[in-house]
């Protein structure tokens, strides 16, 4: 395809957050952005980043709307680097004009940025003419935002570890989300947006935390015990492998120097909570990423009544159901003109 042809063509993908059972967090050093962990995750339905591309030979710089008006700088930044592996890709100079919509609140620790770079990924290979496998996209979402990655694939979701040499890492489906009925209750802690971005966190932690060689030792482990537990379909297992993973993640960062504690009080009020439920015979488990709000993985029939008592914890703003879902997709293909 030539330029000429790609002219005024639009591509418009959906993609959703996943939320990791076994966590992901510290980068290996030799460059490409690959993960010192292995992670498993879940794609969630229920909250979406749709994302639309516009190809625009006029254009003299690519373009970037977040919820309708011009994106931070920061962010565009990380925008202009997938597009720009696209062009490479595609052989292309056309620039785009992206926007992107989040029905949840962006860069509060709700995987904001996993959909956004699954959705970019997908869209922007279609809008280009990239014939790409979810691999490619995976992979091209990875070098953005690991986490993204796995939002590529729906349901139960493994990311390996980066190794020497890998330039192309991408994530694989476990399972697909029908496979296994569980839920995430997402209890959310606050509207604001977080106050360290998890890229410079892990960075931090990983510069100065006297746990993370600890960590990097220990999250393999409970990858297996989580990957295990997925294919035994024991949720009992999984939710122990949860927690543990998710405390372990938050320890590493809290003894970093100067601290990062992603918690706020509603954090701590939403945790005993669960572990009140739990006490109560109900199967709930903790997990939280690099911002304040609780995940709580349960089973599908026990997710009604684990919101509810979450929307009662004093801190909890909102309580919602998210169950495993589908991987990112284009919603109109390049082939419809803008113009
Ligand atoms: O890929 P990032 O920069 O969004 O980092 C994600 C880190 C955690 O959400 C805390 C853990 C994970 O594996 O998703």
């Amino acid at each position: 395809m030539s330029d000429r042809d790609r002219d005024g063509a639009a591509a418009e993908a959906i993609a959703h957050p996943n939320i990791a059972l076994a966590k992901y967090w510290g980068k290996r050093s030799f460059g490409h952005n690959l993960p010192a962990v292995p992670s498993l995750s879940v794609t969630l339905e229920g909250m979406a980043t749709r994302t639309r591309v516009v190809l625009d030979a006029a254009a003299t710089s690519d373009t970037f709307l977040l919820a309708g008006t011009v994106a931070p700088d920061a962010a565009k930044v990380r925008v202009v680097g997938l597009l720009h592996r696209v062009r490479q890709r595609a052989g292309s100079s056309l620039f785009a004009r992206v926007e992107s919509a989040n029905d949840f609140p962006t860069s509060s620790g709700l995987a904001s940025s996993a959909s956004a770079f699954a959705a970019l990924a997908t869209a922007a290979t279609a809008v280009y003419g990239v014939d790409a496998s979810d691999a490619e996209r995976s992979s091209l979402a990875r070098k953005t935002s690991v986490s993204a990655a796995r939002s590529v694939l729906g349901g139960f979701v493994e990311l390996r570890a980066g190794i020497e040499g890998d330039v192309e890492l991408a994530a694989v489906q476990l399972a697909p989300p029908e496979a296994w009925e569980v839920a995430i209750v997402v209890a959310a802690t606050t509207r604001a947006a977080k106050e360290t971005a998890s890229t410079e966190g892990m960075a931090h932690t990983v510069a100065t935390s006297p746990y993370h060689a600890a960590w990097v030792d220990y999250a393999p482990r409970v990858f297996e015990q989580a990957k295990a537990a997925l294919a035994a379909r024991d949720i009992e297992k999984m939710g122990d492998a949860v927690e543990a993973s998710a405390f372990a993640m938050h320890a590493d960062a809290i003894a970093a120097r100067p601290t990062v504690v992603y918690w706020n009080p509603g954090t701590m009020a939403a945790i005993a909570e669960v572990r009140a439920l739990r006490k109560g015979g109900l199967g709930v488990w903790a997990t939280m990423d690099a911002g304040p709000h609780v995940k709580v993985l349960t089973r599908a029939a026990d997710a009604d009544r684990v919101r509810d008592a979450m929307r009662a914890v004093p801190g909890v703003v909102d309580a919602f159901i998210a169950r495993p879902g589908a991987g990112s997709r284009i919603l109109s293909d390049a082939a419809s003109s803008s113009r």
